[in-house]
């Protein structure tokens, strides 16, 4: 499963991408608001930062602005995924974009026949927002194992599933689990993939028994 990092924060692309985890990013406008900085800067960084695909949203709701506001986005740098989201002009707009030779990235999907029409339009990436379901008391994770299986029973689909709303490690593990074919994390749950209470434990002891024999390595 690959991992795309859930920012719009350079800094924290920067590093993370320096440790080797990054696969690409995934923006939304709430992400980009919190920069304060304008989206074609942010995401012209972030795209020369990483070499995989950088989804950055359209906010207008109707076909003919979507596509326009997608292509704008696509212009910034070749490895643009325009998201859409999972409504009917944003469907109709994944057709038009995906059959101009765009990556798009159907967002905001909640269900698995979102996911059904998203693969239908040609979409690249879906992402089911599982956190979001998890908060209406759902089980988010159940919509990704039903996509996984739509997807498995049609060859003709290329659509690959984008695990979002990533909130927790467990998340991250049952999405693997799950057949996700990428999970996007937000950099405090990535960076907590690694904590283990016996790792630090054990390192300390072997550490003290390390020093205690006063050798080294040399
Ligand atoms: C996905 O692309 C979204 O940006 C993101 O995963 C949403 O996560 P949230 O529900 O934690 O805001």
């Amino acid at each position: 499963m690959k991992f795309f990092v859930d920012t719009a924060d350079i800094a924290e692309i920067r590093e993370l991408a320096a440790a080797g985890v990054v696969d690409g990013v995934t923006t939304n406008p709430s992400l980009i608001a919190k920069t304060g900085r304008p989206i074609r800067e942010i995401i012209k960084e972030i795209c020369e930062a990483i070499e995989g695909p950088v989804s950055a949203e359209v906010t207008a709701t109707e076909f003919d602005s979507m596509v326009a506001e997608g292509e704008r986005l696509a212009s910034i740098a070749t490895n643009v995924a325009v998201k859409v989201p999972s409504t009917w002009d944003g469907f109709r707009a994944c057709r038009a974009l995906s059959e101009g030779g765009l990556k798009v990235n159907v967002t905001l999907c909640f269900s698995a026949n979102q996911a059904l029409l998203a693969a239908k339009a040609g979409a690249a990436y879906i992402s089911p927002f599982i956190g979001r379901l998890d908060d209406l008391g759902l089980d988010g994770m159940e919509v990704v194992r039903e996509i996984r299986a739509i997807y498995n029973n049609d060859k003709s689909f290329s659509t690959e599933i984008l695990a979002s709303s990533i909130r927790t490690p467990l998340h991250v593990k049952r999405a693997a689990m799950a057949g996700a074919d990428v999970a996007t994390v937000p950099p405090g749950v990535l960076r907590k993939l690694s904590n283990h209470p016996l790792t630090d434990k054990g390192l300390a002891s072997f550490l003290a028994d390390w020093g205690r024999s006063g050798q080294a390595i040399l």
